[in-house]
């Protein structure tokens, strides 16, 4: 007997037995029920009790061995033999692809950002509006050729409920509801009906702006949107304002700012002429302030509006209008910034 456990022991010691790669048939081998091991504690039961001494002892020796062995592979086989079933953790994790802001988001924060640190507080209106918001509130008299301007999309054939070609709307709400001093943008979505094409949308972006005070002159306007187009393209850009029309505005004025493109010298984004146009403005008509409930005898003001698209395209030097709306990630993935 003391020979077979010495056998078992060298066995299990010099780990070359097939059943020492697998956990389990090793268990059976050894020390299952009817395993080797057990079986020799079945025959230990018979012996005279002088020599159960000792064998008890080293077959208790082999038993423990053989215990630790099978620990020894467990544990082995679970960082070795099953591998492939478990996660390996030292692989790189899978990149999560960052979002980026679109980039009409971006101009659109800038645009804010440069008037709320000249103390203008951002003012939203519905996008769905009535006529007298839009229109008559704004001095467009009913058959004026003015309204033909702005290609206007009515709602349900009712000529009172239209979506909103301007944000001025917005301007006339304000002016409704709160007396000067009125210091506001209005940034937001609008609606003309035009053809889709490189230069014009159905839908775009614009920020308005007004400011309402007393003796607010086109002066104070000029400093204002002289700092903003510096800001928005670069100390060195000038601005000219060139006389214009809106029904809202007397006078009235489109600014153009120096192509940022060429600083001037001009190229095929100024078409040569050295100047970019990207605003309409003008001090506020009296007869806006009226109909508002403002008294145009004490307070003067100044408006403006400006195409967030427009400023965009300069910036990035996208021409395509319709890139802004049909969300190619491609495009968007290129516009990365701290906004
Ligand atoms: N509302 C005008 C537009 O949509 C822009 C504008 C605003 C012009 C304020 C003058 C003053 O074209």
């Amino acid at each position: 007997m003391l020979e077979k456990i010495k056998k078992i022991k060298e066995e299990i010691l010099s780990g070359l037995s097939s059943t020492q790669k697998d956990a389990e048939s090793f268990r059976l081998r050894y020390l299952s029920k009817k395993g080797i091991i057990s079986e020799l504690f079945d025959s230990f039961k018979a012996l005279p009790s002088e020599q159960k001494k000792q064998y008890g002892k080293k077959l208790n020796e082999l038993k423990q061995l053989a215990t630790q062995k099978l620990e020894e592979i467990r544990a082995s086989g679970e960082s070795t033999g099953k591998e492939k079933d478990k996660p390996d953790l030292t692989r790189p994790g899978i990149q999560l692809p960052l979002g980026t802001r679109h980039p009409v988001s971006i101009i659109r924060r800038e645009i804010i950002d440069i008037f709320t640190r000249l103390g203008f507080v951002i003012s939203e209106g519905p996008e769905i509006e009535d006529d007298w918001h839009v229109f008559s509130a704004l001095n467009f008299p009913q058959d004026h050729p003015a309204r033909d301007m702005q290609d206007t999309f009515f709602i349900r054939r009712n000529p009172d409920i239209l979506l909103r070609t301007h944000t001025s709307s917005v301007q006339v709400r304000v002016m409704e509801k709160q007396q000067p001093p009125i210091r506001t943008i209005s940034p937001g979505r609008v609606f003309r009906n035009e053809a889709i094409s490189a230069r014009a949308h159905c839908i775009f972006h614009q920020v308005e702006g007004l400011y309402i005070d007393e003796g607010v002159s086109f002066a104070d306007m000029r400093q204002v949107l002289l700092y903003f187009a510096r800001e928005m393209f670069g100390q060195e850009t000038q601005i000219r304002l060139r006389p214009s029309f809106f029904p809202f505005t007397e006078p009235s004025a489109e600014m153009d700012i120096s192509c940022s493109i060429c600083g001037g010298s001009g190229c095929n984004v100024c078409k040569y002429s050295g100047w970019v146009e990207i605003m309409g403005c003008g001090m506020v008509d009296p007869n806006v302030l009226d109909n508002c409930n403002i008294d145009s005898e004490k307070y003067t003001g100044y408006a403006f509006g400006m195409g967030i698209e427009r400023i965009a395209m300069l910036k990035y030097q996208v021409n395509d209008l319709r890139l802004y709306f049909e969300n190619d990630k491609r495009f968007l993935d290129q516009f990365i910034s701290a906004w």
